[in-house]
């Protein structure tokens, strides 16, 4: 028997403004992004803006359906939407903020295990390291370098991905 034990890294910044610049108008344009989001059920919104390699930056939102299941995370319609325009451009960095109508979001907000899984797929594609800036209305902001920080050992099938 051999005992593993894995780590993670990630900063926190105690404001935006803190943030070197690119993470700063990136994180912005994940909170702009927000105005798109359809959310009548939970009434938490949430945007997410990818910046590929190439300098675009593609922004979603979560869309929410009356048949539940059929909802998406925004991260994943940011990332797909990225994907879809831009096929072959490695994904640099996702920026993540959210405002809920019934509550005060001033902690950062993670992705949820689908949109992790989504996300380090382009990671692996590329194998280009992707920078994850999490960021509530206001407050402390948090770092990720890497999506190994968020989704050790990520579903990765080598047969799968010819
Ligand atoms: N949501 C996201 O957009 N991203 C996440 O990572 C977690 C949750 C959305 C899904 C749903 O529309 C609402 O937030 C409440 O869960």
């Amino acid at each position: 028997m051999k005992q593993i034990t894995h780590s993670f890294d990630y900063q926190i910044f105690d404001s935006h403004l803190e943030l070197p610049v690119s993470d700063q108008e990136l994180l912005e344009k994940a909170k702009e992004a927000i105005a798109g989001s359809y959310a009548p059920y939970s009434h938490y919104h949430v945007g997410a803006a990818v910046k590929l390699a190439n300098g675009q930056i593609v922004t979603g939102s979560n869309q929410e359906n009356m048949s539940f299941p059929a909802g998406l995370c925004a991260e994943r319609v940011a990332v797909f939407a990225a994907m879809a325009n831009f096929p072959g451009v490695p994904v640099d960095a996702i920026a993540i903020s959210a405002v809920s109508d019934d509550f005060e979001v001033s902690e950062p907000v993670p992705p949820c295990g689908i949109c992790r899984q989504a996300i380090v797929e382009f990671e692996m594609k590329f194998n280009n390291k992707i920078r994850i800036i999490l960021g509530g209305k206001t407050g402390k902001v948090f770092v990720f370098h890497g999506m190994g920080n968020l989704l050790p050992l990520a579903f990765h099938e080598k047969g799968l991905a010819k």
